[in-house]
């Protein structure tokens, strides 16, 4: 194992007194990259995330949208992950998730969004992931990339034992993950037993990557991910080796640091 990173992390946490207002912080620094890009008359590659923890997020984003004229027309956007053997049309997608959320809500075009898809052939699916790799480098890599944490340290869907040179892959589920999803699928035999996702590799080349966590739910792994040394048993742990990473907590989250 690697040993864990000596660099004071602390100056690259922000912990904001309410789930709304991590939300919104968060909103503003992607905001601020795809202003500024504008402005330099360039794409701004967003690598964006699902689940509970970025739907604030995107309300933000959308309203900026709606209220400050924010556009998203040079906006290019690369999702962390899908579940493997469910469409995009499924109520549960991540594909629909991020119409649901941001994409039907915004100005961005509908050629500029790339996500994983759950319905690639198993025999394809080396490649399709190899030109997902290979799109994002066509577009100089992701400027600024958000993540959420799973419960049992998971990023994207790099579930523990991802190596550090994991690049876009099929996965196995861990059934910790299973489990956090049983409800929303209405049981554990609905919830898919594998995804695509992002490689920790893929994710740690972002320019600048923003880790949001919320909720009391989440203040054991931030503890644990913290105070653990690199390693594949809990992914998130190799974020260290990013001493510039950004850290958005809200108090509870924060509760155990
Ligand atoms: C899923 C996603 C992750 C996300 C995690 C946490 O497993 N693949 O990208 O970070 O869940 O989800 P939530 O934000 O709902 O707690």
């Amino acid at each position: 194992m690697t040993k864990a990173s000596n660099i004071p992390i602390e100056n690259n946490i922000q912990v904001c007194p309410t789930q709304e207002q991590a939300s919104i912080t968060t909103a503003h620094l992607i905001a601020d990259v795809i202003k500024s890009k504008q402005e330099l008359g360039e794409f701004a590659v967003l690598g964006l995330a699902t689940g509970n923890t970025p739907k604030l997020v995107y309300q933000e984003l959308v309203q900026m949208h709606k209220n400050q004229g924010l556009s998203f027309k040079n906006v290019i956007s690369f999702n962390l992950d899908e579940y493997h053997g469910i469409t995009p049309a499924h109520r549960l997608s991540y594909h629909r998730f991020m119409r649901t959320y941001l994409f039907d809500h915004v100005d961005i075009l509908p050629e500029n969004i790339h996500l994983p898809f759950g319905t690639w052939e198993l025999n394809k699916i080396e490649a399709h992931c190899a030109a997902y790799e290979a799109k994002i480098n066509d577009y100089n890599g992701i400027d600024i990339q958000l993540l959420g944490i799973g419960r049992n340290g998971h990023i994207a869907f790099n579930e523990p034992g991802s190596p550090f040179d994991s690049v876009t892959r099929l996965i196995d589920l861990h059934p910790f993950t299973r489990n956090d999803a049983a409800d929303e699928f209405g049981g554990l035999d609905k919830v898919p037993t594998q995804a695509i996702t992002m490689g920790i590799h893929t994710i740690m080349n972002a320019k600048r990557i923003l880790l949001l966590a919320l909720g009391k739910r989440k203040a054991e792994i931030i503890k644990k991910t913290f105070e653990s040394e690199m390693t594949p048993q809990i992914p998130a742990t190799f974020l260290k080796a990013r001493p510039d990473i950004e850290y958005i907590f809200d108090t509870e989250a924060a509760s155990l640091l």
